[in-house]
């Protein structure tokens, strides 16, 4: 059991410095030793914001460093399973923005250089943190809601691609586009408030329509404007849809970053044989039920807590202990799982069996 440890952030772009870095300066057991960026201004512009730590452009130099017990790995997605393994077989713990991957092998090779070395690997899929989603998690437990037989999760915007033609879109770097960066989320979700059950078969289709004509494509706002590059690549799903068999519930999905359809959707229904719930993603949710004879609907109030910080401290946590927490990476292959199906049966138009 440690008291504090030091911890490096590799990536000091938007997810590293809006939560990964505020959650380990809000901790009084971690202490920042190294900024790391390929792009040395941002490493630079970290060190004279916080006070703190050294500068580095290239992670490689502080792997040897005896005095590092962990690190927040915040890249793109195609440096998650390099940068990860590499600090693991170096004896880091190791925090991994979601997803875990591009696809399941890398992730499968993440998992077994944890559990080879010992090391935590845990996955950036934050909603396991947030007070909602706990709630939701403890009513069906309870069984509030009966079997749970049904999932539905909706992640549908109306034309918001992050970033056309940059690191988001361009499939080589992301390993796709809505599935595995929005949907990764949400199937993760489902995952954990239903107890991990394993996927059995997937059907999918992801469709890449609206943003393949880059220079035509129309939109009102898109984050992550700041990476656009209209000559880039853009070769990932803008939609998807699947049908997923598990030993729990089934669960059904449809997303899109972009749709002709202007009205939005981002909530996931459970739906029991006794109760219902609707989990607004991100905020609250309501309770649908039926007691004496009258139906009742009840929309719960709580404290609403900051789910990247909280899942950072308990990062700093399990690391002091040397525990594994919930996210797992042994949790989050399960999601890799169901996305790479997804995939493969889209592009085979067929369903696709889970061993
Ligand atoms: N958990 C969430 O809700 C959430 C939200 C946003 C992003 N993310 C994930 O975080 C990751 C980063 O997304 P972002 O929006 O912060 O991207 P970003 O482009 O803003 O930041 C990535 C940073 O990594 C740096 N980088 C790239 N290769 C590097 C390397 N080899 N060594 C060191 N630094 C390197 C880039 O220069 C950049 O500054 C993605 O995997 C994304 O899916 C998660």
């Amino acid at each position: 059991m440690k008291d504090r440890i030091k911890v490096a952030v590799i990536g000091c772009g938007n997810i590293g410095c809006g939560a990964h870095i505020p959650a380990y300066m809000a901790s009084d057991k971690a202490d920042i030793k190294y900024f790391c960026d390929i792009i040395p201004e941002k490493a630079d512009a970290c060190v004279k914001k916080y006070g703190c730590g050294t500068a580095v452009y290239d992670y490689k130099q502080i792997l040897d460093d005896p005095e590092l017990d962990a690190v927040s790995v915040c890249t793109h997605n195609d440096m998650h399973s390099v940068i990860s393994i590499d600090f693991m077989r170096h004896g880091k713990d190791v925090l991994c923005e979601k997803p875990a991957a591009r696809i399941l092998s890398e992730a499968l090779e993440m998992e077994s250089v944890s559990y080879e070395t010992g090391r935590i690997l845990s996955i950036g899929v934050c909603n396991r943190y947030s007070n909602a989603v706990n709630h939701i998690k403890k009513l069906i437990d309870d069984g509030v809601l009966g079997e749970v037989f049904h999932v539905y999760a909706s992640f549908r915007a109306y034309r918001s691609i992050p970033g056309l033609g940059g690191d988001f879109t361009n499939k080589a770097v992301s390993g796709g586009g809505a599935l595995i960066d929005w949907g990764v989320h949400y199937l993760d979700l489902v995952e954990y408030v239903c107890g991990d059950p394993k996927p059995l078969t997937v059907s999918g289709e992801a469709f890449s329509k609206l943003g393949v004509d880059m220079k035509n494509y129309v939109y009102t706002r898109m984050w992550s404007e700041d990476t656009k590059d209209l000559s880039g690549v853009y070769d990932v799903d803008d939609s998807v849809t699947g049908l997923i068999r598990t030993t729990g519930p089934v669960i059904t999905f449809n997303g899109a970053w972009a749709q002709n359809i202007g009205e939005e959707g981002t909530f996931i229904d459970f739906m029991g044989d006794k109760g219902g719930i609707r989990h607004d993603y991100l905020g609250g949710f309501t309770l649908y039920t039926v007691k004496d004879g009258m139906l009742c609907t009840t929309k719960p109030d709580f404290v609403k807590n900051d789910l990247h910080r909280d899942e950072v401290l308990d990062f700093v946590e399990c690391v002091c202990k040397g525990e594994r927490n919930r996210n797992d990476i042994k949790n989050a292959v399960l999601t890799s799982k169901i996305m790479q199906a997804v995939y493969d049966s889209s592009e085979t138009h067929s369903e696709v069996r889970i061993h």
